[in-house]
């Protein structure tokens, strides 16, 4: 699965990057609303970080074969601050990979033919309009003192496509089966 073109081949390392780090950044922002008394926001940073996991390990994948050193700039912001912040932190980089990161990556991979690659982006894009939006849900909540509502987080391990409570029938991404899904 190794790629052809320069261009895509940098894009996949900086989604990797990218990937990598919101990952362990989301784990860490989940302990802290954790020791500040909100269970539900603590779930749902667990949970995405796990989608993000899903993302890096995609474009991992698709790096296949090129293992030279390589220095990746990851943009995302740093450090811990109130859970308030954090959301806030969350948001602004899912943001950025919903309105620009992701979109350029993908019309990328399309123009150079890089099949892989688009389905890899593809699948992130459609994840991070949702994070967006639960992150929303979950500041707006947080703003307020309170926890976020929920019940569960189920996480599709193929396209990291994120549902509260109940997961799909099939998943509306990448079409895996519900007893697929990873239940938070
Ligand atoms: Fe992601
Ligand atoms: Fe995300
Ligand atoms: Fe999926």
């Amino acid at each position: 699965m190794a790629v052809n073109n320069a261009m895509t081949n940098d894009f996949l390392h900086s989604a990797y990057g990218g990937e990598s780090l919101a990952h362990m950044r989301y784990l860490m922002w989940g302990s802290m609303a954790e020791k500040e008394g909100f269970k539900n926001i603590a779930k749902l940073f667990e949970a995405i970080a796990y989608a993000e996991r899903v993302h890096a390990n995609n474009h991992f994948k698709e790096i296949g074969g090129n293992a030279d050193d390589y220095t990746v700039t990851a943009g995302g912001v740093f450090g811990t601050a109130k859970t308030v912040d954090n959301l806030q932190g969350a948001i602004n980089g899912e943001l950025h990979e919903v309105e620009q990161m992701y979109p350029v990556y993908l019309k990328t991979a399309q123009m150079q033919s890089e099949k892989g690659a688009e389905k890899s982006f593809h699948f992130a894009l459609e994840a991070e309009k949702i994070h967006v939006d639960l992150f929303q849900q979950a500041q707006n909540a947080a703003r307020e003192g309170k926890d976020m509502e929920l019940t569960s987080v189920h996480i599709c391990p193929i396209c990291g496509h994120t549902v509260l409570d109940e997961a799909p029938d099939k998943c509306p991404v990448c079409g895996a089966k519900k007893e697929m899904y990873k239940e938070f």
